[in-house]
């Protein structure tokens, strides 16, 4: 848990301390750390990684809520990410926008 320590204290410093835990938790619920990570390889794309990919795309939220809805491949290799139909737009943006904000 030396992640969620850091982030707690960034997001603290920054005045979010509330939003970005409830982002994390988010990703706890919607079942995301079942393939991927933050900063490790998993069966999906490290989510850091992601992050730093798409750092200077405009379009990177709709794009990645997109995804994360609908899921997909080949950008990262074969695998396949399954869509996530449990997860609504507003989050879907949210953890696009907390995966944007891990680099
Ligand atoms: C069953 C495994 C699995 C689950 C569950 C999963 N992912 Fe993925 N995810 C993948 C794989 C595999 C890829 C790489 C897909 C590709 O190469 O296009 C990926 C790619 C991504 C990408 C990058 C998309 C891109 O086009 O660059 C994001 C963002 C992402 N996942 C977020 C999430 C979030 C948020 C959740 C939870 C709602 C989630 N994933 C759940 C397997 C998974």
């Amino acid at each position: 848990m030396r992640f969620l320590g850091k982030i707690l204290a960034l997001g603290y410093l920054m005045g979010h301390a509330a939003s970005v835990q409830a982002d994390y938790n988010l990703l706890v619920k919607s079942n995301c750390l079942a393939c991927h990570q933050i900063d490790k390889r998993k069966y999906g794309p490290k989510l850091n990684e992601i992050a730093a990919k798409y750092a200077n795309d405009s379009n990177a939220v709709e794009v990645l809520a997109g995804k994360i809805r609908s899921g997909g491949s080949g950008v990262w290799g074969e695998d396949i990410m399954p869509p996530q139909p449990q997860v609504n737009d507003a989050d879907a943006r949210a953890l696009a926008r907390y995966v944007l904000s891990l680099k």
